[in-house]
């Protein structure tokens, strides 16, 4: 052995320890999952909308239908809340007073996509695995009450608003809402056009049932009508005759794959003859590789349709689904809540054209589709 005669280097400081992966980035994706619970659940016993009215809470004014929530569940709730900055809690209150907090005011304006993720799709997430293969067998339930609701919320920011200014440019008598979930956004149009009627269609028996509380609340019976029906086999009906505009809100990429929405949006000028213009506003699929500018929503959609073997078209898709079916886009708005949205404004071709052999032929087909 051979010792060396250089000089040696002065012992350094032992080297920090890592800190542990217990605490961190990582870990805090666990915490994180927990807080967007307790935002979809604070959503639903009414904590966000006291708060966002200036309005502080106590946690035994916590309810559930009237029903008081259980101490420790509201405390439960109320800390995962805390660690995400969304409220404060003075604990020095016996009642432990709830205040918001920094990050309230954002976790109020997105409450909507928690809740869609939650309420509306956790067990797509939770059965991931299983319903990765693709085949049928796996059930899992989405609650579609929560799903139209949600979905309002995430339409009230921006899309709405976009929808007020196109239609002041049109005019028009009955309005078609495709997919209307909550009949929120039929109750809207009625109340700024107050010469025009409306029929919302969705296929979920908890939408339509959702519409007509919402419709019957706001006395517009007289007005609007909903039913139950596929959007993707409508047939000539009385109620869709003089429809001169159809509305169809964050439900479009259910026409996919393209063969079918091909149909779908052809057989949609033969069951609305008088159609003048579709409004079609749904997220369409990003190209762009997920980073730190990825938006709310955006891997939580394309995953749970993805799980859901749905396909989500690319904004280049949609337009060639359109020429192929007859539609000309007049215009297409970008949203950025939500991220990735886009509202088409969409002329039929000439009603020569609607007679023509490629319409005979969807009819066929979708009535076929439907037997
Ligand atoms: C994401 S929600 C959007 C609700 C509403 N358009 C809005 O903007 O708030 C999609 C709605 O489309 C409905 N839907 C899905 N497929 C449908 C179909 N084939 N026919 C009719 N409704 C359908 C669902 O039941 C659900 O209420």
């Amino acid at each position: 052995m051979c010792a060396s005669l250089s000089p040696q280097p002065a012992p350094s400081a032992a080297p920090a320890a890592p800190p542990p992966a217990t605490i961190g980035p990582v870990a805090d994706l666990f915490s994180s999952y927990v807080a967007a619970s307790a935002i979809s659940a604070a959503v639903e016993l009414g904590l966000f909308d006291t708060l966002a009215d200036g309005g502080t809470c106590r946690a035994d004014d916590l309810r559930r239908g009237g029903e008081p929530v259980s101490p420790w569940v509201a405390r439960a709730l109320l800390n995962a809340l805390a660690w995400a900055g969304i409220v404060e809690l003075h604990t020095s209150d016996p009642a432990l007073l709830v205040r918001p907090g920094p990050r309230f005011a954002d976790a109020y304006e997105l409450r909507g996509y928690f809740y869609w993720l939650v309420r509306g799709n956790g067990e797509v997430f939770t059965y991931a695995a299983d319903l990765a293969p693709d085949r049928d067998e796996v059930t899992y339930h989405r609650d579609m009450r929560a799903v139209a609701l949600s979905s309002r919320l995430m339409g009230n920011g921006e899309v709405e608003p976009l929808f007020d200014r196109v239609l002041a440019g049109l005019e028009f008598t009955r309005v078609a809402d495709l997919g209307c979930g909550s009949g929120g956004r039929l109750v809207r149009i009625m109340k700024r056009n107050p010469g025009v009627t409306g029929v919302g269609i969705d296929l979920a028996p908890a939408s339509v049932e959702l519409a007509g509380q919402v419709i019957a609340a706001e006395g517009l019976a007289d007005r609007l009508s909903v039913r139950q029906g596929d959007v993707h086999r409508l047939t000539p009906a009385d109620d869709l005759s003089d429809v001169d505009v159809v509305t169809c809100v964050f439900m479009g990429h259910d026409f996919w794959p393209r063969e079918s929405c091909v149909r779908v949006l052809t057989n949609l000028r033969i069951a609305f003859p008088n159609l003048r213009t579709m409004l079609l506003c749904d997220v369409v699929r990003s190209e762009d590789t997920p980073g730190p500018d990825t938006p709310i929503f955006r891997l939580g959609f394309e995953a749970a349709h993805a799980l859901m073997h749905t396909y989500l078209p690319t904004e280049a898709e949609w337009g060639e689904a359109f020429a192929e079916a007859g539609w000309t886009p007049r215009a297409a708005h970008h949203t950025t809540a939500p991220p990735g949205g886009v509202l088409f404004e969409l002329v039929p071709v000439a009603p020569a054209r609607a007679a023509s052999a490629d319409v005979a032929r969807a009819a066929t087909e979708t009535l076929s589709a439907a037997r």
